[in-house]
């Protein structure tokens, strides 16, 4: 599987709402396969396919210590939140920036898996976190909107000069 490419945030291509995946098929199960190869190689702990410049609503997720347990979730959508809890977040497209983020401490996911069946998944903790983070980038949303005005502009401003620094 190829590794993709991951948009660095503030990448406007990272604002698009993604759409829903009407067909779980062979397209589908490649692009999962691609994503869950691009994470790990990354390494990340979750990334969504808008981040790989696909805007579709899929996201793989592996929280666990032995990355060993890959989680797909395609269409998902958070039905229930409980609690509260603060963590420190990152993302693969706001690579070395690293803030708190407050969260549901519990949630319930509903998603189709690649089969195309509808399932329902209990998350609390990290993984409610990472699910959460992911969930939002199908909606267009950064983690780094949950931070002031000023952190922001400073990390819009590192990451930009980074980038001409790269080129
Ligand atoms: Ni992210």
């Amino acid at each position: 599987m190829p590794i993709l490419n991951i948009l660095r945030y503030p990448d406007p291509r990272l604002r698009r709402v993604a759409e829903p995946v009407t067909e779980v098929d062979g397209r589908v199960r490649t692009l999962l396969d691609s994503m869950a190869e691009t994470m790990y190689r990354a390494p990340g702990i979750g990334l969504a396919a808008i981040q790989v410049d696909t805007p579709l609503r899929v996201i793989v997720v592996d929280v666990s210590d032995h990355r060993n347990n890959l989680l797909a979730f395609i269409n998902p959508r958070i039905v229930e939140y409980e609690g509260m809890q603060v963590m420190e977040e990152g993302c693969l497209s706001v690579p070395g920036i690293f803030e708190p983020v407050e969260r549901s401490r519990r949630i319930l996911v509903r998603a189709l898996d690649r089969d195309g069946q509808e399932f329902e998944r209990e998350a609390e903790g990290l993984l409610a976190v990472c699910i959460a983070h992911e969930i939002d980038h199908l909606d267009g949303k950064v983690f780094v909107d949950y931070l002031s005005r000023l952190k922001q502009n400073r990390i819009r401003k590192k990451l930009e000069k980074q980038d001409k620094l790269a080129m």
